[in-house]
């Protein structure tokens, strides 16, 4: 007799599905163009020279670009003071041909990062960091149209976990990490889907007994293979947003999320691999949002993603 087969987790594919936003935006940005309207403009601004900060920049600048959009690039030095920076974002609130700004973080030590933030026009807020864009979403009602910035990886998990379930309504929801880039986020825009969210975080007890509950659960404590195989409800919907580089035994690294991947693979329906889950989605998202600027500064109504 063959063995009783066990389930196994249908891997959610980020890159593929970031891919197809990817074009929808080329094709909006095409749809804007067509109207008269001037291409959507992102401008990064990177402070120092951090190598995976300028990797991340360069990057988003180059998908933009490719997307059809205009991509504005500038990098400042070290030791620049915040008043200058300051005057930079004061310039590009200012200039009609740039939609969204993204101040690439984390920013030097003698840099406010709230004060640089909330400096940022909240209509170019791509990144949706800005604290009036934070509160929109901390008010949203259920079901509203996202009409404002919203972050970009809780925006990505929201899309995916979307399109691997269709309506989340009645759904316990748990999330597991409480920071206002990624967890918080997460569980507004959840509760907006009508999911019942439940958020968790180094100080919560009996973290497993709470996540057997979960139909939903999203993983973003930044401890690599934290979310075990038996804290998983059998048929569970599995978002690791972790990316964590571990040693390995040849002396190199790997990428490893929050959730213990094969243990996890086994009992979830859904699960997303690292890399190539989440990850691709952030910059997705990103271009995304910038449309999304471009259509309001032109007049349009924004997009459904
Ligand atoms: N640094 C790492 N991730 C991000 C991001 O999503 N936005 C910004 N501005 N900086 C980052």
């Amino acid at each position: 007799m063959a063995d009783a087969k066990l389930p196994t987790a249908k891997l959610i594919d980020g890159k593929a599905f970031a891919a197809g936003l990817q074009q929808r935006v080329a094709a909006g940005v095409r749809e804007l163009v067509a109207t008269g309207a001037p291409k959507p403009g992102l401008a990064t601004v990177l402070v120092g020279a951090d190598p995976a900060s300028q990797v991340y920049v360069r990057s988003k600048g180059k998908l933009a670009a490719e997307l059809g959009m205009a991509s504005f690039d500038h990098r400042l030095g070290p030791e620049t003071a915040e008043a200058e920076l300051l005057a930079l974002i004061a310039t590009l609130n200012a200039d009609p041909a740039i939609n969204g700004i993204l101040v690439q973080l984390p920013l030097p030590k003698h840099i406010d990062t709230a004060c640089v933030l909330l400096a940022i026009d909240p209509a170019k807020d791509v990144d949706g960091f800005h604290p009036i864009n934070v509160g929109r979403l901390g008010s949203i009602a259920a079901g509203a149209p996202l009409d404002f910035p919203v972050p970009c990886t809780p925006l990505g998990v929201s899309m995916l976990l979307q399109d691997a379930l269709g309506s989340m309504a009645g759904l316990n929801a748990i999330v597991i990490g409480r920071s206002t880039l990624v967890g918080r986020p997460v569980a507004q825009l959840l509760l907006r889907l009508d999911c019942t969210v439940t958020i968790t975080h180094s100080r919560t007890r009996d973290l497993a007994s709470l996540c057997r509950q979960a139909d939903i659960v999203v993983a973003a404590i930044g401890k690599p293979a934290f979310v075990r195989g038996d804290w998983i409800k059998p048929g569970a919907a599995v978002i690791d947003v972790g990316i964590n580089r571990i040693p390995t035994a040849d002396g190199k690294t790997r990428l490893v999320g929050d959730a213990a991947f094969a243990e996890i693979l086994p009992v979830a329906g859904h699960l997303t691999p690292v890399p190539g889950g989440v990850g691709p989605m952030t910059v997705a998202c990103l271009m995304f949002n910038t449309l999304q600027a471009a259509r309001c500064a032109a007049g349009l109504a924004v997009s459904a993603a």
